[in-house]
Parts: structure tokens; C-alpha cells; sequence
């Protein structure tokens, strides 16, 4: 994967410069599920912004590419080991449309697999431009080049996946801040 990094990659800076009303920041993280990854970023990033004192501006959200837990919420797992670092996960499932991408200034997928298929799916080049990897948001040096899919692993899956999210999100937070339209 072409590897972005937040403090220099003009994509990352271009993406942010689209953001339509800086008023209403409007972020969509994107997983294959929706009930592990995406939610726990949804969370994690709620809960930036509430540290932040600064949720009147930030309108967030989280979808899947693929459609097998619509309705539900976040797994089990996922939420027992996000509770223990103080958030909860209440996101209920469901698949990204093309509507999203009028409705959200940046879209951010967890892996390469996410990020094709919403390449796939943008209406306009444009839209494309909202596509960002969560990866870029990584505090470096990085192990890994995408959130891994904790679905099928045991609970240490689930802590990577927390820890590469807790710095993404502050990352990303103080990424868009700093360079607001
Ligand atoms: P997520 O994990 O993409 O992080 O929500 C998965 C959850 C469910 C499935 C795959 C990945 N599944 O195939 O049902």
C-alpha cells in the first residue's frame, strides 16, 4: 500500500481542505463489518473530541463495506475491550451507500480491502479526493501499514487494534484542526 503520513502527504492536506463547512467537521470511518474496527474508531474519536471540550462541530460515523451484521452492535469482544479503556460502543451496524459520500467530507478505510472497494464505489473523482487510510494517522515508527482485522484472532487482536486506533485518532483530530479550510 502507498503509505501516507500525516505530517507531509499533500493527499492528507487536499482531503482536509474539502472539508465543505468547517463548522461541521463530518468524518466516516469505514471497515469490513462494521462491528469491530470502524465502531472502535467511531468511539475513540468521539471520545478525542469530548476531551477536547469540542463536539459541537464534528459530526461522526462509521459503516461497512460488506452487509453480514447490519443492525447489530459492535462485537462482543470488541466492546468489552474498548469499555476497559473507558469507552463504549454503541454504533449500530450498517453498509456504506453512495449517499455517503455526499453526507461526509472524509471517509477513512482501515485497510488496503476497504480502501479499494471505496474507490470502487466513489461517484466522482472528487470524492475520491475524501478517501484517506487510517494508517497515514499512525504514531510512528508504525509495525503495521493497516488496522488488522481482529474478527478471527484472539483478544490481542483486539488490543492492537485499540492502540494503533488511540493514536490515529488524536493524530487525525489534531491533523484536521491544524489545517482547516
Ligand atoms: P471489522 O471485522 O471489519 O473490523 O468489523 C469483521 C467483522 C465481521 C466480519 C469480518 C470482519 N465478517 O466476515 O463477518
Amino acid at each position: 500500500m502507498n503509505i501516507l503520513h500525516y505530517h507531509s502527504d499533500p493527499k492528507i492536506l487536499e482531503a482536509i481542505h474539502g472539508i465543505a463547512d468547517p463548522g461541521n467537521i463530518r468524518i466516516l470511518f469505514i471497515c469490513l463489518g462494521n462491528i469491530c474496527r470502524s465502531p472502535a474508531a467511531e468511539g475513540m474519536m468521539l471520545d478525542v473530541i469530548e476531551r477536547h471540550d469540542d463536539t459541537a462541530r464534528w459530526t461522526i460515523d462509521s459503516a461497512g463495506t460488506g452487509g453480514y451484521h447490519v443492525g447489530d452492535l459492535p462485537d462482543g469482544r470488541m466492546r468489552a475491550h474498548a469499555r476497559r479503556r473507558g469507552i463504549n460502543l454503541t454504533h449500530i451496524c450498517r453498509q456504506i451507500s453512495e449517499i455517503d459520500f455526499d453526507r461526509f467530507d472524509i471517509i477513512i478505510g482501515m485497510d488496503a480491502s476497504n480502501l479499494s472497494r471505496l474507490h470502487a464505489m466513489a461517484p466522482s473523482v472528487d470524492d475520491e479526493r475524501k478517501i484517506l487510510p487510517m494508517a497515514a494517522f499512525f504514531n510512528q515508527p508504525a509495525h503495521f501499514d493497516h488496522v488488522p482485522d481482529p474478527y478471527y484472532n484472539g483478544a490481542e487482536g483486539f488490543e492492537t487494534v485499540l492502540d494503533l486506533l488511540t493514536g490515529a485518532t488524536e493524530n487525525l483530530y489534531d491533523t484536521i484542526v491544524a489545517n482547516l479550510p
